[in-house]
């Protein structure tokens, strides 16, 4: 007899939820069974026929007397449970063709707008409160080869200022919602989720959002701001901290300089809506992974180096931007400006170079 190797506890007074994250099982044991878990667990050889909580948690696949295998994942138990947990969801209903799957698609969809979508927090603004954004202007002809090919990741800024209508362009292409795409949408989308940007979304949901960060851009004040893409605007969240900017992104002070700089959000309110599954929360980062390489690709035909991490200090950052305690949650940094290209800081180059030959 062993301990089902795919289990986690969750312990909510008065019980403990033991969650099969491998099967999509979920139980709620009372002391009793919790008591009786434990020893078994202690145990496993303790195991009584004749006890009846012994045989419901064999029955459950709690206790199992077949030798499960389990990956070689490495140390990592978080990330295990989360991967494992969100593979083969189970579903009610697999479509046998493709006239089953529209109708299964669209009653799916139906389903889901009985109940309103969340509400968008940066609607709540007044108008008055917007910044406009200039227009956004063109880029370069054949710009996106040349910014494939160009793009790298630069850790060395000058801090000279970007400019006003760069920010624009870099905003409109990457987060805001296409004015040249409004005449081509299907008639069937639902209301609220016709806008599209230059990235796909998963479901249409555009659960992504950005703060922008300003340390140095012409025309505007330093701080933080929320982007709207739907007026393609922005709006004064908070000014900058005493700390500088690599103190937000865990020590990374080599980009204290940088004039400009993204943070992806991702509304997880809106993807719980549509997606009630925790595979959800795989796409959210997909999303933002979408949106910073569209920035970063067009800062590039900018002209401008680019920078990014996941490396966030989470309590500081949701703070400054007003999201502690939020179903929405930063996940993702950005920023670029004038670089000299390198890859290192010079510090760190001369570190480096310290004790080498000259
Ligand atoms: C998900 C992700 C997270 C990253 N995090 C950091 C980071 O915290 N700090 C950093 O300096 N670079 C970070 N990078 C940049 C990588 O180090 C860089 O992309 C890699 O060295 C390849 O260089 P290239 O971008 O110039 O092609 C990250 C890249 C990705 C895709």
């Amino acid at each position: 007899m062993q301990i089902n190797p795919h289990l986690f506890i969750l312990p909510r007074t008065p019980g403990q939820i033991v969650w099969d994250y491998r099967n999509h099982k979920q139980f709620e044991l009372n002391l009793e069974y919790s008591t009786r878990l434990a020893q078994l667990t202690d145990n496993p050889e303790a195991f009584d026929n004749n006890n009846i909580i012994d045989i419901q948690l064999l029955e459950t696949g709690i206790l199992t007397t077949s030798t499960q295998s389990t990956s070689e994942w490495g140390w990592d138990e978080l990330s295990k449970i989360f991967h494992i947990g969100t593979k083969n969801i189970p579903c009610a209903y697999t479509p046998q063709n493709i006239h089953e799957w529209s109708r299964h698609y669209l009653d799916h969809c139906n389903d889901v707008l009985t109940s309103n979508a969340p509400a968008s927090g940066l609607a709540q603004r007044a108008a008055s409160e917007l910044i406009n954004l200039p227009a956004p202007s063109g880029l370069p002809a054949d710009s996106l080869v040349d910014a494939l090919v160009l793009r790298k990741t630069c850790r060395s800024f000058t801090g000279k200022a970007a400019s006003l209508g760069d920010i624009s362009t870099l905003l409109y292409l990457s987060l805001g919602y296409l004015k040249e795409r409004e005449g081509d949408v299907d008639e069937t989308v639902a209301e609220g989720l016709s806008a599209r940007r230059s990235s796909p979304s998963g479901g249409g949901l555009n659960a992504c959002e950005g703060f922008l960060h300003v340390q140095n851009v012409d025309g505007l004040a330093p701080g933080l701001y929320a982007y709207h893409p739907t007026d393609h605007a922005l709006s004064f969240v908070n000014t900058l901290p005493a700390a500088p900017l690599g103190q937000l992104l865990c020590g990374q002070h080599f980009i204290n300089n940088l004039p400009v700089g993204l943070f992806i959000t991702a509304r997880f309110d809106k993807l719980w809506w549509k997606y009630q599954h925790s595979r959800a929360y795989r796409m959210a980062y997909v999303e933002a992974g979408h949106i910073s390489q569209t920035f970063q690709l067009v800062a590039t035909a900018l002209g401008l180096g680019t920078w990014l991490t996941g490396a966030l200090t989470d309590d500081q950052v949701e703070t400054l931007l007003g999201l502690e305690e939020s179903a929405e949650q930063p996940l993702f940094f950005v920023g670029c400006g004038q670089s000299d290209g390198q890859v290192m800081c010079k510090e760190l180059k001369a570190l480096l170079n310290e004790g080498r030959p000259q």
